[in-house]
């Protein structure tokens, strides 16, 4: 039987120097594509956030309020090449360690109206897969029905693609250690939530630190609520820290690691 496909978002936080615009974190990406090389999961899917390359010039252009000005129009432009250009990295740094990765734009095959998935023709993803190729997506500028154009998260794009390809597993690799109690990174007193529930997630969904810095699809806030339609679906889902060595080939090895598990219950 076909192996159920496996969906590894790498966040932005984690791929570039977040509070360095179009700087990427290069020994972070060479590693992951060498624990990604080891891992060997068959039928994988990745997905790069933003991070410094996608962020800041997103929100210089106020590329998620829609278009109300053609000055946006070049900063539609920008952002979206800002985006091709780490994915060439990250693309390149797969394809040196032996991963038959492919870039995929969203942009090309997603169409949202007011910021949501409206049209996603995924049939080339699943060929891709068929045909034992990695494809490789990314958060993205995209056009929208009602606005004009948007931004796409990646989280957005790996829920929708957990549903569609009825995903085994997301593994989500950012720059802290999974979901925290507060943010970790301005409360020392934050705990790592190990293993949660939807129904937890729903009651205690306070905990849950809002942390939006210059982060346009919202922090690890936007994320749990992103990811809870592919949790309900009954998509395994994983954060880790993708900075810390490891982590990501243990997560997708379903080896025991340090970093948040949801579940659908
Ligand atoms: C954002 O994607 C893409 C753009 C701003 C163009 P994500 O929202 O998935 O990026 P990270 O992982 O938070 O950086």
């Amino acid at each position: 039987m076909k192996a159920k496909p496996t969906i590894l978002k790498l966040g932005g936080s984690a791929i570039t120097q977040k509070d360095k615009p179009l700087k990427v974190n290069r020994p972070v990406i060479e590693n992951l594509a060498q624990e990604i090389a080891e891992a060997n999961t068959p039928q994988l899917v990745l997905v790069h956030g933003g991070g410094s390359f996608g962020h800041p010039l997103a929100k210089q252009y106020a590329i998620t309020d829609g278009f109300k000005d053609h000055s946006q129009i070049m900063g539609f432009s920008k952002t979206h090449d800002a985006m091709t250009t780490l994915n060439g990295l990250v693309v390149q740094a797969l394809i040196q360690h032996n991963i038959p990765a492919v870039s995929i734009a969203p942009s090309s095959f997603v169409l949202t109206k007011s910021g949501r998935i409206e049209k996603m023709n995924s049939d080339i993803v699943t060929k891709l897969l068929d045909m034992k190729f990695v494809p490789v997506l990314y958060g993205d500028t995209v056009l929208d029905s009602d606005k004009g154009f948007a931004i796409l998260s990646g989280d957005q794009l790996i829920a929708k693609l957990a549903i569609i390809l009825d995903a085994e597993q997301i593994v989500i690799g950012v720059d802290v250690d999974g979901l925290c109690t507060a943010d970790p990174k301005k409360d020392s007193s934050a705990k790592l939530i190990k293993h949660t529930d939807l129904k937890e997630l729903k009651r205690k969904h306070s905990w849950i630190e809002k942390a939006r810095v210059i982060d346009v699809t919202g922090g690890m806030y936007g994320k749990i609520i992103e990811l809870i339609p592919a949790i309900e679906h009954g998509t395994r889902t994983t954060i880790v820290n993708a900075t810390k060595k490891g982590t990501v080939r243990k997560a997708l090895c379903n080896e025991k690691v340090k970093g948040t598990i949801i579940e659908k219950e």
